[in-house]
């Protein structure tokens, strides 16, 4: 049985109280919960909904010390209650795979035989043509940073906090947890509560240097 359970904290308080946990308490992210920061993750936007994350869930300690020798012995990958491997599969251009996304499409209620046709010949092609990308590699994790950036406004929308983390060998985590060659390591993702005051605020840059009004360099007002 699914429970329904709802978030205690906003959305703009979740995202403006989202800070990155060095260090987590042992104790365990409640399974409901756990599974809403997964549930609401996957409702990430995806080009063709073709879904290229894959997210291995790692909780029992040996994994988690395992997976720490492989990020350069961080201390947030032991000590959060769950690690998540968060991986994008470049095989979402293969005709199974999107016969699979057409099929859940249909389930769903929302694909005409007319959109699944575009989608046959439309996605070979993108992925041929790569228009808007340099690689698979680079579209699959585009792609699964979002999801994970869903994960963590919901985690904290639950009062519950993560570590988003680059540091890490991506060959060894591939050896270590059985990732398939054409599958690649995006992040890591700690999730728990943490145990320390965080860093002190980073700050983010001002509009002025990150917003543009209508073409590259030109002032953006509001
Ligand atoms: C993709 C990505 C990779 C990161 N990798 C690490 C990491 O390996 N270890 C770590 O402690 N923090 C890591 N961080 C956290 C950043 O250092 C942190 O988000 C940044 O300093 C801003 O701080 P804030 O998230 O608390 O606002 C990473 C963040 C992102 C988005």
């Amino acid at each position: 049985m699914t429970i329904d359970l709802q978030p205690t904290i906003n959305l703009k308080t979740a995202i403006k109280q989202r800070r990155a946990a060095r260090s987590f308490r042992p104790d365990p992210v409640p399974e409901a919960i756990l599974e809403e920061i997964f549930r609401l993750g996957v409702r990430s936007p995806s080009g063709y909904n073709l879904q290229p994350w894959r997210f291995i869930v790692v909780r029992e300690q040996g994994n988690k010390d395992k997976l720490k020798a492989c990020a350069f012995d961080q201390r947030q990958v032991s000590e959060a209650p769950v690690m998540v491997i968060c991986c994008g599969d470049r095989r979402i251009n293969q005709a199974d795979y999107i016969e699979s996304v057409i099929q859940l499409g249909i389930d769903a209620g929302g694909m005409t035989d007319a959109y699944a046709d575009v989608m046959r010949s439309a996605i070979p092609q993108l992925f041929e043509n790569k228009p808007s990308f340099d690689s698979i590699e680079a579209w699959t994790n585009r792609h699964t940073m979002l999801a994970v950036a869903h994960m963590m406004i919901v985690a904290n929308s639950f009062g519950v906090d993560t570590c988003p983390m680059e540091g890490f060998s991506s060959e060894q985590v591939k050896e270590g947890f059985n990732i398939p060659c054409e599958v690649d390591v995006c992040c890591l993702l700690a999730i728990g509560y943490a145990s320390e005051p965080f860093k002190q605020y980073g700050g983010r840059f001002g509009f002025d240097r990150v917003f543009y009004g209508e073409s590259f360099g030109e002032s953006f007002q509001l």
